[in-house]
């Protein structure tokens, strides 16, 4: 039997050309103009499939909202940076007396505000960048950031955006950061990049925060907790998974979700070192590696 010889013709040049052009823009999207669309086609910016994201966002809102009434730290001005379609600001606006929530992207403020028009303490900003706008320096007691940082694209942003955190924090004043642990050097796709543990820390470590706990947190495929499991063994789940793109499921997986997520905490626990997702709270801490 022969090798099937591939001979380039002009057409597949051609072909290969018009796709490569045709997706231009996609590798020409800025990180907003990507997280608008995004927001625009899926109404929020987490897991694109919904049995997944109904499940998964409420956990994290859950978690959440027990990390932070746990917190010692003051309770007068909280910043939630890249706040999405807003989820985590009820829990935000039920302990601080101020809440500024920060987006790049226009369309997904406009979703947070228009889901939390009730609540009167949040201040809405949406910009560029968290180092371009005036706040109030030295001031807030939580900054939240739940799977932001890893859509920072290289370590100028990271580090800018970290010492912003530094600069805008009181001395007693936390960072809450949610994030996936990469365990080996994964590639960065055009919208995230992938650290390890170690190199979070190290990140955080030269803006001047000290890591003071962790809680790990389920992954649906990596580290899958009893509760995810047996809402995902719903007999009626694989037919709907098979139509959601046609029909509107979400209403149905988030009525499963919360029957099954009720009185439920396994979906988080103290944090060990192979967690896949980490929520890591940091101090400042008297010494900053970076000047
Ligand atoms: C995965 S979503 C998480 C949203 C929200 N924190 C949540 O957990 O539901 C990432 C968010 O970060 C925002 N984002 C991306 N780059 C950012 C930046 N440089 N500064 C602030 N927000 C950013 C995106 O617009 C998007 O809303």
């Amino acid at each position: 039997m022969g090798v099937k010889q591939f001979n380039w013709g002009k057409n597949d040049i051609v072909n290969i050309f018009t796709f490569v052009t045709s997706r231009k823009e996609i590798f020409e999207m800025s990180n907003s103009d990507y997280w608008d669309q995004r927001a625009k086609k899926i109404g929020h910016t987490g897991w694109a499939d919904k049995m997944i994201y109904s499940y998964d966002q409420l956990a994290r809102v859950k978690a959440l909202t027990s990390v932070i009434s746990g917190l010692q730290s003051g309770k007068e001005l909280a910043l939630d940076f890249g706040t999405g379609s807003g989820d985590f600001l009820k829990p935000l606006s039920d302990v601080y007396s101020k809440v500024i929530a920060f987006d790049i992207s226009q369309e997904v403020i406009k979703i947070a505000r228009t889901k939390h028009k009730d609540l009167k303490n949040i201040e809405y900003i949406q910009a560029d960048s968290i180092s371009e706008i005036e706040l109030p320096v030295n001031q807030f007691d939580t900054i939240l950031s739940i799977t932001v940082l890893g859509h920072l694209l290289n370590d100028g942003e990271l580090n800018k955006t970290l010492d912003r955190f530094y600069n805008l924090l009181n001395k007693n004043g936390l960072v809450i950061a949610m994030e996936y642990m990469s365990n080996n050097s994964r590639p960065a796709s055009q919208y995230q990049r992938f650290l390890t543990s170690e190199e979070w820390e190290q990140s955080f470590s030269e803006s001047g925060f000290k890591l003071v706990k962790t809680f790990g947190f389920y992954h649906p495929s990596e580290s899958p907790c009893e509760s995810f499991n047996q809402y995902k063994r719903n007999f009626l789940f694989k037919s709907l998974r098979k139509f959601q793109s046609y029909i509107p499921t979400g209403k149905i997986f988030r009525y499963y979700a919360i029957k099954n997520l009720k009185g439920c905490l396994d979906f988080f626990w103290e944090g060990k070192s192979d967690d896949s997702i980490k929520i890591m709270i940091f101090k400042k801490s008297e010494i900053k590696n970076r000047n």
